[in-house]
């Protein structure tokens, strides 16, 4: 290991710091979350429109959590009473290419699922490899093809009480949810996301393979998190939000700020999708707010 970089967590040491985060979570909110959202880049401006705000921490307030070191990822937790459910929103993530460990970029969802919550809503921005589908389109991912060389349940068996580490992968974005999504809003596209390390984005041959290999979107995060909250048991929904076309799909060169204002611009489409889902998702978890 170089001089200056911590080494990863065991196994062991990553849940064990989850289950203090998780246990500091429902300290501070005084309630266990049911649904979980992350909010990546483009997705934050939803994040008023779900509701006040009843408690905001920084991310940092939680153990072992860190702050993201991307422009435009603010690293705050929210915990809201949301159409009969209680929801923790993280606005921020943490990514691979920040050179975070598997175990940091599923810490936030790993804390919120052993605090309680049993549906994970994961968006972020994503490349289209599809001329038809441009900036500002939404997109429920159906499955990914995770080609970051990582999984955030290598190492050691995870510790007793958890679920081995061959966990099933075959279902990893629940059908359901997307149906329920559909309900919502019939217009929504399906497709195949494919994870990558980045930060750099992809050549124009990168593309043209991943194309050849059934992808429909990519990105640079979410994959690690669908794996990490299905093996604790929770639901996923993938939500992808299109901020340009894929190199060589698009005739213009990529540029991150453009990234960045093309997920502004989609704001209110992402609330309007989101505000009425977030009740829908929750469904059987709802109930009367407990006094
Ligand atoms: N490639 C990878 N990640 C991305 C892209 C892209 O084109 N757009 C937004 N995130």
């Amino acid at each position: 290991m170089s001089p200056g970089v911590a080494s990863p967590p065991s196994t062991v040491e990553a849940f064990a710091v989850a289950e203090k985060a998780a246990e500091e979570l429902v300290r501070r909110v005084g309630a266990a979350p049911k649904v979980a959202v992350v909010l990546g880049s483009g997705w934050r401006p939803v994040a008023d429109a779900l509701g006040d705000a009843e408690v905001e921490l920084p991310m940092t307030a939680l153990p072992g959590f860190r702050a993201p070191s991307v422009p435009g990822h603010e690293g705050t937790v929210r915990s809201l009473w949301a159409g009969g459910a209680q929801v923790v929103v993280f606005l921020g993530r943490s990514h691979l290419y920040e050179g975070r460990s598997p175990a940091e970029v599923v810490h936030a969802v790993r804390t919120a699922v052993i605090a309680g919550a049993s549906v994970v809503v994961l968006t972020n921005a994503a490349g289209s490899l599809d001329p038809a589908l441009g900036p500002g389109g939404v997109v429920l991912i159906r499955d990914h093809i995770n080609l970051t060389g990582a999984s955030p349940l290598s190492g050691d068996e995870p510790p007793a009480g958890y679920p081995s580490r061959f966990v099933d992968l075959t279902d990893l974005y629940s059908g359901r949810l997307r149906e329920v999504s559909r309900s919502v809003d019939g217009s929504l596209a399906e497709g195949v996301y494919a994870a990558l390390r980045g930060p750099h984005y992809e050549t124009p041959a990168e593309i043209a393979m991943l194309r050849s290999a059934g992808a429909g979107l990519v990105g640079m995060s979410t994959a690690l998190e669908a794996i990490a909250a299905r093996h604790l048991g929770a639901s996923v929904l993938g939500l992808s939000l299109v901020t340009n076309l894929a190199a060589g799909v698009s005739p213009e060169p990529l540029d991150h700020a453009e990234v960045l204002a093309a997920g502004a611009a989609a704001g209110p489409r992402l609330g309007e999708l989101l505000v009425p889902l977030l009740p829908r998702l929750a469904g059987p978890l709802t109930g009367p707010r407990p006094a």
